[in-house]
């Protein structure tokens, strides 16, 4: 079992509303990765949360942008320089996913903004999803306008105003816009390059107590296993501090409901680090960046079908308080994004429902008591967060949950 020098280091989420071409991106930047999957990864401790990863390379002596490549090789058969992995995470683009793009929001250290150049600008996700990404603090953006094969060039000069237009006065205003054909793979390079520049890094402590989100978690073994041949409950998800290490012991919050004498409480749950995979490998450690499996000492019932996802995971006795309620600052948007109802945000009302998203959790809570600024919610699962944690807030509007302020944990 080795360390894996193509672990991810960063995350980018991928955004951009349905048909855009995200998927079609995704495979053009990370193509030569799917093959490289380990035999435990074919046995199913693979993640799927819509994440891929992409390994940026450079042409020994060639200029920019056109250094910039994915491929191992040139068409002469040269070795390319790796400059580093990438990990994106693929939101989705349909509307009433907006929680779970917000929750992957949560994991996020820069993102790409994509849009189509064949159709007006913003589309209702285009919007929603640039609020989102101003909301959570994503400062790092790219924005690669696609489908420039299908446009002339004076629709893509035009479509362009049109974007610079839009993100006017937001947290995009400044990104570059790098015209692509994600499916021709035009100008990659030129994407490549613009993301190196404006997404870095983040510096990293390694010495912090370990904290990874939770997004996913499974039961991996097939019907019919045997006590004997059982593997433990795996859960999938980003490290987002300090460092996971085999054999380190694991608390999870906010655990498990347990029902003693007719009184339900919630646990937290403390199993040990047993197997760990990044970046398509088993390796010994991980790091923030990407996404990460764990092997866990846990019952595999306890993790099968996403039972754990949303829940904080880190070296036990460090981890945030486990939230049955809690009171946040509420800061409402000016109007509610991609409806086609116009009009204002009323304010929070005591006893409305609302639907709330704390890192990876979602979760849905009942208003105690609303002033104005400031709401106190009862939750119907429990959250594990620190003060100060972001809280996407949403109200039912019509047939579905909107999108309507963003919420600080106090
Ligand atoms: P969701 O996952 O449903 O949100 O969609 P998506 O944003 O991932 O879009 P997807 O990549 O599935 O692309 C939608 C359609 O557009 C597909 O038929 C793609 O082949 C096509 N497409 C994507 N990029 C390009 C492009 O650069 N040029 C052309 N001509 N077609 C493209």
């Amino acid at each position: 079992m080795t360390k894996n020098p193509q672990q991810p280091e960063v995350n980018i989420g991928l955004v951009g509303h349905v048909d855009h071409g995200k998927t079609t991106l995704v495979q053009a930047l990370s193509g030569s990765w799917t093959d490289q999957h380990s035999e435990e990864m074919k046995r199913g401790i693979s993640i799927r949360l819509g994440y891929a990863d992409a390994t940026f390379r450079q042409i020994p002596g060639v200029d920019a942008p056109e250094c910039y490549t994915v491929e191992e090789e040139t068409e002469d058969g040269e070795e390319t320089d790796v400059l580093r992995t990438v990990s994106f995470v693929d939101a989705p683009g349909h509307e009433t996913l907006m929680a779970t793009m917000l929750s992957g929001a949560a994991i996020m250290d820069g993102a790409i903004l994509l849009v189509s150049a064949t159709e007006d600008v913003p589309q209702a996700q285009t919007a929603e999803h640039l609020m989102a990404l101003d909301i959570i603090g994503i400062e790092n953006i790219v924005i690669a306008q696609n489908k420039v094969d299908l446009v002339d060039r004076e629709r893509a000069l035009d479509n362009y105003e049109q974007i610079k237009e839009f993100v006017e006065g937001t947290v995009a205003e400044d990104a570059p816009i790098v015209p692509i054909s994600a499916q021709q793979e035009v100008n990659l390079d030129l994407l490549i390059e613009a993301i190196e520049e404006e997404i870095p890094t983040p510096d990293r402590d390694e010495t912090e107590d370990s904290r990874m989100f939770v997004a996913r978690s499974f039961d991996i073994n097939r019907p019919g296993t045997t006590w004997d041949g059982l593997m433990g409950g795996v859960v999938g998800g980003s490290v987002v501090a300090g460092k996971l290490e085999e054999g380190d012991e694991l608390e999870l919050r906010p655990g498990r409901e347990v029902d003693e004498e007719g009184q339900t409480e919630w646990r937290s749950i403390t199993t040990e680090v047993r197997s760990l995979q990044a970046g398509g490998n088993m390796v010994d450690e991980v790091r923030p960046g990407g996404l990460c499996g764990v092997g866990t000492g846990l019952d595999p019932s306890f993790t099968k079908g996403d039972a754990l996802a949303g829940q904080v995971a880190g070296e036990p006795g460090t981890l945030p308080p486990t939230r049955e309620q809690f009171t946040m600052d509420v800061e409402l948007l000016d109007r509610v994004v991609g409806g086609e109802e116009d009009g204002g945000i009323d304010e929070i009302s005591t006893g409305e429902p609302l639907m709330l998203t704390v890192g990876t959790a979602t979760t849905v809570g009942a208003v105690t008591s609303a002033r104005s600024g400031e709401a106190e919610v009862s939750l119907k699962r429990p959250v594990c967060a620190a003060e100060g944690a972001k809280i996407a807030i949403n109200r039912r509007v019509g047939a579905r949950w909107r999108l309507i302020g963003i919420g600080t944990l106090k």
